[in-house]
C-alpha cells in the first residue's frame, strides 16, 4: 500500500483541484469522526483519501473496468453513472493505491448510496462525503450537528436529505439508499 504522502502525491497529480480539495475534506472530517466512534484513524484518513480515486475516469473506462472485473450491477446503477465511480472505486483504489483492506474497500464502495447495516467505518465515509467543510446545501449544517452529535442519527438525516434532493429533481432513487435508510428504522435502538 502506498504511504499517505504518496496517496496524497497520486490523487492530487490525478483528480482536478476542486475534488483533491474535497477529498482532503472527507478525509479530515471522517478522521474526526472515526476517533469520536472509536474506529482506526488511519483507516478513516486512508478510506477518505481514496473513496473517490475513479472519480476522473471516463465512463467508458468504468464500464470495461466492470466487464473486466465481472461486477454486477442493478438496473438502476447501470442507468445511474454518477454512481459508477464508487462501484468502481475498490477496483481503483486496490490497482493504483495498493489497498487490500476490505473494511476500506466496503467504505468507498457504499459512498454514494450508503447500503443496509452499515459498518461503522462505512457509515463515517458516507456522511463525511455529505458533510465536508466545502459542501454547501439546505439543510448541511444541521446535518453536520447531527453527525458529531451521534454518528447513526447524522447518517439518517443524510440518507434521508439526499432521498428528498432526489425526490425534487424527479431522479431515480437507488434501493441501497432506501434499504439503509430503513434499517435504521427498524432498529428499535435507533432514537430521533
Ligand atoms: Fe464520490
Ligand atoms: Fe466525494
Amino acid at each position: 500500500m502506498l504511504s499517505i504522502e504518496e496517496m496524497n502525491l497520486y490523487l492530487k497529480s490525478n483528480l482536478l483541484e476542486k475534488r483533491y480539495m474535497h477529498t482532503l475534506g472527507v478525509a479530515d472530517t471522517a478522521k474526526r469522526l472515526a476517533k469520536l466512534n472509536g474506529v482506526s484513524e488511519k483507516k478513516a484518513e486512508i478510506a477518505g483519501l481514496a473513496h473517490d480515486v475513479a472519480k476522473n475516469l471516463s465512463i467508458d473506462k468504468m464500464r470495461e473496468m466492470m466487464k473486466e472485473n465481472n461486477v454486477i450491477i442493478s438496473e438502476i446503477e447501470e442507468k445511474n453513472m454518477n454512481l459508477w465511480h464508487s462501484i468502481v472505486a475498490p477496483i481503483e483504489a486496490k490497482d493504483k493505491l495498493g489497498i487490500d483492506d476490505d473494511e476500506i474497500l466496503d467504505a468507498i464502495r457504499w459512498h454514494t448510496t450508503g447500503k443496509e447495516d452499515m459498518s461503522t467505518l462505512t457509515k463515517i465515509i458516507y456522511i463525511a462525503d455529505m458533510i465536508e467543510p466545502g459542501r454547501n446545501f439546505d439543510g448541511v449544517d444541521e446535518i453536520r450537528r447531527a453527525t458529531f452529535d451521534n454518528l447513526d442519527k447524522g447518517v439518517y438525516f443524510g440518507l434521508t436529505s439526499s432521498i428528498k434532493i432526489l425526490l425534487a429533481k424527479n431522479l431515480l432513487i437507488d434501493e441501497n439508499t432506501i434499504k439503509a435508510r430503513n434499517y435504521f428504522l427498524f432498529n428499535p435502538e435507533f432514537k430521533l
